[in-house]
C-alpha cells in the first residue's frame, strides 16, 4: 500500500514539473489564430509561398539566423532546380579543410553544405546583438508552442513604446507574444522592406505568412511524403479488410 501512495506521490510532482520543463512560448496574449494551409491533413505546402519566404530569410533573417541543419540541396523541396541551387549555395563562402599544408581554406558553398550560419560561434553571435543570442530557425516552429502561430505574432506583434510603468535597456523592444514582452532583435520587417521576385506585394503580413511558411517547411520537409504515406496505408488496409471479409466470408460458408 505504501509503495502505491509513494508512486502515485511521484506521479503528482511530474505532473506539475512537466509544464516547466517544456519550453512553452507562453505570455499572456491569446496568438493570432491562422488557417495555415500546411497544417490540414491532406495538404501540402505552398510551393510559391515557400520561395518568397526563403527570399525573407535569405534577405533578412540570415544576416543573424542561421539554419544549420537545413542543407543547400534540400532546397529542391521548394522547386528548385539542380542548377538554381548551385548558383544559390555558390553566393556563399564556408571554411574548409585543412588542405595538404595543414591550413584551413575558404571555397565558396556547394549543395552539399549546409546553410552557412551568419556568425562562426554563439559569443560572437552575442557580441553583435548586445548580448542576445539569435537562435538557429532549423526547428524553431516545433520548439516553440503553436509555432506557426507564434511565429507569426512574434514578428507582427511589436508595440511603437512600452506600456506605462514599463522599462525598456538599450536595444530591447516591447513584443506582445514574446515570453516578457521585453525582446532583444529589433523588429525585422517594414512594409515594402523586400521586393518579392513574384511580384507580390511584400506587406509585413506576408512577408510573415512566406517565412513562417518556409521556416514551417524547415522544420519538416518530409510533411508531404509522410502524409501521402499514411494515405497509402489508410488504401491498403481498407482494401486488406475488404479482402479479409470476403475471404472470411467463403471459408465459413458451410457453417453458416
Ligand atoms: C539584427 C539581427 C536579427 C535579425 C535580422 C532577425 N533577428 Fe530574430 N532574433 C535576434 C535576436 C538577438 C534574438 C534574441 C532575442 C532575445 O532573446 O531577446 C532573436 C530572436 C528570434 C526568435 C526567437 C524568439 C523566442 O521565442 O525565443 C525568432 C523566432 C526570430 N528571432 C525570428 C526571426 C525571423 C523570422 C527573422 C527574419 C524575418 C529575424 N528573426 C531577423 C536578432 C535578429
Amino acid at each position: 500500500m505504501m509503495k502505491i501512495r509513494k508512486l502515485f506521490s511521484v506521479f503528482i510532482v511530474l505532473a506539475f514539473l512537466s509544464p516547466v520543463a517544456s519550453h512553452a512560448a507562453k505570455s499572456t496574449e491569446e496568438l493570432p489564430n491562422i488557417p495555415w494551409g500546411f497544417q490540414k491533413v491532406f495538404s501540402t505546402y505552398d510551393r510559391p509561398a515557400l520561395q518568397r519566404g526563403f527570399q525573407v530569410y535569405k534577405e533578412v533573417c540570415a544576416g543573424c539566423h542561421g539554419l544549420d541543419k537545413v542543407a543547400y540541396r534540400n532546397l529542391s523541396g521548394l522547386g528548385y532546380n539542380p542548377d538554381e541551387i548551385k548558383a544559390i549555395a555558390a553566393e556563399y563562402t564556408v571554411i574548409d579543410g585543412p588542405n595538404d599544408e595543414g591550413e584551413m581554406f575558404e571555397r565558396a558553398a556547394v549543395p552539399a553544405d549546409r546553410f552557412v550560419s551568419p556568425f562562426p560561434n554563439d559569443n560572437a553571435a552575442r557580441a553583435s546583438n548586445g548580448g542576445a543570442l539569435p537562435p538557429d530557425l532549423s526547428l524553431i516552429i516545433k520548439a516553440r508552442t503553436n509555432g506557426p502561430n507564434y511565429l507569426f505574432g512574434l514578428l507582427t506583434g511589436y508595440a511603437e513604446e512600452a506600456p506605462a510603468g514599463e522599462e525598456l535597456l538599450d536595444g530591447q523592444y516591447w513584443n506582445k507574444y514574446f515570453p516578457g514582452h521585453k525582446i532583444s532583435m529589433a523588429p525585422p520587417l517594414s512594409d515594402g522592406l523586400i521586393t518579392y521576385s513574384d511580384g507580390t506585394e511584400a506587406t509585413v503580413e506576408m512577408a510573415t505568412r512566406d517565412v513562417v511558411e518556409f521556416l514551417a517547411w524547415a522544420s519538416e520537409p518530409t510533411m508531404e511524403a509522410r502524409k501521402q504515406m499514411g494515405v497509402k496505408v489508410l488504401l491498403f488496409l481498407f482494401f486488406l479488410s475488404v479482402l479479409l471479409y470476403i475471404v472470411k466470408r467463403r471459408v465459413w460458408r458451410d457453417v453458416h
